[in-house]
């Protein structure tokens, strides 16, 4: 793997002084900032109905309103749950990163400032289970970043990954803030990791747009043949069968893992990730029938 220097990354740099700038200016602590003492109960969703693997299924449909409301409880938890599971990863993978990075350099600062934003929203997530009055979930995937280590390319797929999940939850993030329907506790954890999640996909565009045409060849057709299965597993988090395990929904991880509205929303999710690979030619007439047979783009 080439170790790149990267203070040599000129736009990397720039954009991280900017996004330095831009964290100095708006960084909010969940343990001021939201009302943790209002009760959880059973008369909120905790996810926007959409975004709920079972939605729409029969399973779904054999649910009365309260039942529904706190299988999103569960979800909602299940789904931290993996948010602090993948955030673990992205620090591991940061954290060896920056030992290759001269640390006058702005990205130096600016990866020191993610990983400080990560280890505020693991404590927010773990914050919001402490207090759903749920199992503590844990994710079964068997995905270790370590592993991509040693690949040709892996810190550029590392990378890729990381823009992947922090995509999908942008999406999920995004519609439970807008959603008056949800419980405010869950609402107001929307509204501040979308508002620092930017600025993380807006560095890891920057980086893996500029280290990209540097790569070589191998480099490049390892990321493309690894990054639809890995991609897919990384998305797989999403759905736990413990969940349907503990709350005793019969047939559940089937349902939702075969849910066609569920595979739908989640490749909308994936739709400015998609782009952007496109963009960069990781996808493209070539492989795009690859991240269609994992359901990650449309059927092409
Ligand atoms: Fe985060
Ligand atoms: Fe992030």
């Amino acid at each position: 793997m080439k170790c790149m220097n990267t203070d040599a990354l000129s736009r990397t740099s720039a954009r991280s002084a900017q996004l330095i700038a831009a964290s100095e200016r708006n960084t909010l602590d969940p343990f001021t900032e939201i009302d943790w003492e209002l009760p959880m109960g059973d008369r909120d969703y905790y996810l926007p109905q959409q975004w709920l693997p079972l939605f729409g299924t029969p399973q779904w449909e054999a649910m009365d309103e309260t039942q529904r409301m706190i299988y999103s409880r569960h979800e909602c938890a299940s789904l931290f749950s993996a948010g602090i599971w993948f955030e673990n990863q992205l620090m591991q993978l940061v954290l060896r990163h920056l030992l290759e990075i001269p640390v006058t350099s702005p990205a130096h600062r600016y990866l020191l400032i993610e990983v400080a934003d990560e280890c505020r929203h693991s404590s927010m997530f773990g914050e919001f289970i402490r207090r759903a009055d749920t199992p503590t979930y844990v994710p079964t995937v068997d995905a270790d970043f370590e592993a991509l280590r040693h690949v040709p390319g892996g810190r550029a797929l590392g990378y890729l990954l990381i823009l992947a999940m922090e995509e999908i939850l942008d999406a999920v993030n995004r519609s439970t803030m807008r959603d008056e329907s949800v419980h405010p506790v869950s609402r107001a954890i929307a509204k501040i990791h979308v508002l620092e999640e930017a600025r993380h996909v807006s560095f890891v565009k920057t980086y893996l747009a500029e280290v990209w045409p540097s790569l070589e060849a191998e480099e490049r057709n390892a990321v493309r043949s690894l990054a639809p299965p890995t991609v897919a597993k990384v998305v797989s988090l999403l759905i736990n069968p413990d969940v349907f395990e503990g709350l005793g929904i019969e047939g559940g991880l089937i349902a939702a893992q075969m849910n066609p509205m569920y595979r739908m929303q989640s490749i909308v999710g994936l739709a400015k990730l998609t782009a952007f690979l496109t963009e960069l030619c990781v996808i493209d007439a070539d492989n795009v029938h690859v991240w269609a047979g994992y359901g990650l783009v449309d059927n092409v």
